[in-house]
């Protein structure tokens, strides 16, 4: 068999995709969802998720009895672990994050060994503002980051989101329908090089004028 035929025995790349809004007409849930579909037309995986599935009741150490999880974090842990990577489409509350899912990342974070670790993670949001809750995905970053995840640089987010959807669910102005789907497969490819592709990694820290010992073989 030779490389090429080998590359496309290759097992699609997994992607849990959800959105942090319980709302039923959510415009976040309606980015995620056409998130899921540009990555499945690109040949990715899709997990699709609804909130619902991970919230959890409000953490409280003192309910961590016999090392007990509510169901929604153990969902959540499931489901980060059976996928390469996860996407999460976040409402702004207040400049910030909804709660919900804080409190959900926190409940996870006490599994060990911790899920979020050394996953890739995208980011966005949508709301009708002019900035779109972009103050959201920058706070959210930092409990993902904290917890080892890789937070992909370039985020997206959708103003005056209320306005911005066809009919069918799409982005209206092309330009920025391009922008969503072009961040997508970039991160995409970053998803695939990091599971199939390790010796790219080896090359990274190379190039960083490392050599590879002990402590960079880690990345490897
Ligand atoms: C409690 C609360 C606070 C909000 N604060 C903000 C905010 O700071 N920035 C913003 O852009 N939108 C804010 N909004 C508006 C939300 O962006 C809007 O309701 C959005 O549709 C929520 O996301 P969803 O449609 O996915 O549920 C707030 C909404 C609520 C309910």
């Amino acid at each position: 068999m030779n490389e090429e035929q080998q590359n496309n025995q290759q097992e699609p790349i997994r992607f849990l995709v959800f959105s942090a809004s319980l709302r039923n007409d959510s415009l976040n849930t309606r980015l995620a969802k056409l998130a899921a579909h540009v990555i499945e037309k690109n040949g990715g995986k899709v997990d699709y998720a609804n909130m619902s599935e991970f919230d959890c009741p409000s953490f409280n150490q003192d309910l961590e009895i016999n090392n007990a999880h509510p169901k929604g974090a153990v969902e959540f842990r499931k489901r980060i672990l059976a996928n390469d990577a996860f996407i999460i489409s976040c409402p702004e509350y207040n400049g910030s994050m909804p709660g919900l899912i804080k409190n959900s990342i926190d409940w996870v974070s006490r599994f060990r060994p911790q899920p979020f670790n050394e996953k890739h993670a995208l980011l966005m949001s949508a709301s009708p503002s002019m900035a779109g809750g972009n103050k959201a995905i920058w706070q959210l970053r930092m409990p993902l980051e904290h917890l080892g995840a890789n937070v992909f640089p370039n985020m997206f987010s959708l103003a005056m989101a209320h306005k911005a959807f066809t009919p069918e669910g799409k982005i209206a102005d092309e330009l920025l329908a391009k922008r969503f789907e072009d961040n997508l497969i970039s991160f995409m490819n970053l998803v695939e090089a990091a599971k199939n592709y390790p010796c790219m990694k080896k090359a990274w820290v190379e190039f960083l004028g490392e050599k590879t010992d002990a402590v960079t073989e880690r990345v490897e």
